[in-house]
């Protein structure tokens, strides 16, 4: 396992992922009955970017911070905009939006999610699991499981909400991990064909 999220944390490819899954909850929360994430390939719940690695690559660059500087953005990422908004705090007067802090898609889910709504997080890297356990230590409703994403779907699907959503993430380091995210896709359909 070599792939680490917080040399592309904000990224392009970030912003889009992130930007659409904010979608999804939003409307998922049109309706009150509770629903839940999985995720199945964690990372970690929040992202430096003044850290060393997100500043070797600055791919944050040419994703989220162009993104907050943008005039007018697509009102289609207004709820991502606004999470990532919430961790940075408001810009001073006339001031940039001030960007330290980027949401891996736990945190995003989690600002964006109700108290009600549940949370699976899995990773299977130890060290982005015991960060993920300090993050959401305190928090009802967000359990974090040190285990392979594909053995999840198994595992956790169908939840008891019985709506929600999986995000499956994968670092994309394997051979044939196109061959199993396309095994894990059915499982997951067959176990929950409701599930989005
Ligand atoms: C692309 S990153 C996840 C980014 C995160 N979903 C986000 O949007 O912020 C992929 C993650 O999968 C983890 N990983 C790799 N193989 C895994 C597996 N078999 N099961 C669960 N996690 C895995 C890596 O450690 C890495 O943190």
């Amino acid at each position: 396992m070599n792939y680490r999220h917080r040399f592309h944390a904000g990224g392009p490819a970030d912003c889009l992922k992130h930007a659409v899954l904010a979608v999804v909850l939003e409307r998922l929360k049109a309706k009150p009955a509770p629903f839940s994430v999985v995720d199945t390939h964690a990372g970690l719940g929040r992202y430096d970017l003044l850290s060393e690695a997100a500043q070797k690559t600055g791919e944050y660059k040419s994703g989220i911070a162009r993104l907050l500087a943008a005039a007018d953005p697509p009102a289609f990422f207004a709820p991502y905009l606004a999470a990532v908004r919430s961790l940075n705090g408001k810009p001073e007067s006339g001031g940039r939006q001030p960007l330290r802090w980027y949401p891996g898609s736990p945190l995003l889910a989690r600002l964006l999610m109700r108290p009600k709504d549940r949370l699976v997080l899995i990773e299977l890297h130890p060290e982005d699991v015991r960060l993920l356990k300090l993050e959401f230590a305190d928090q009802m409703h967000v359990a974090v499981h040190h285990a392979d994403g594909y053995l999840g779907l198994k595992a956790f699907l169908p939840p008891p909400e019985r709506r929600g959503v999986v995000l499956i993430d994968p670092p994309f380091e394997r051979e044939d991990e196109f061959a199993k995210l396309a095994s894990g896709i059915k499982r997951a359909h067959r176990r929950w064909p409701q599930g989005i």
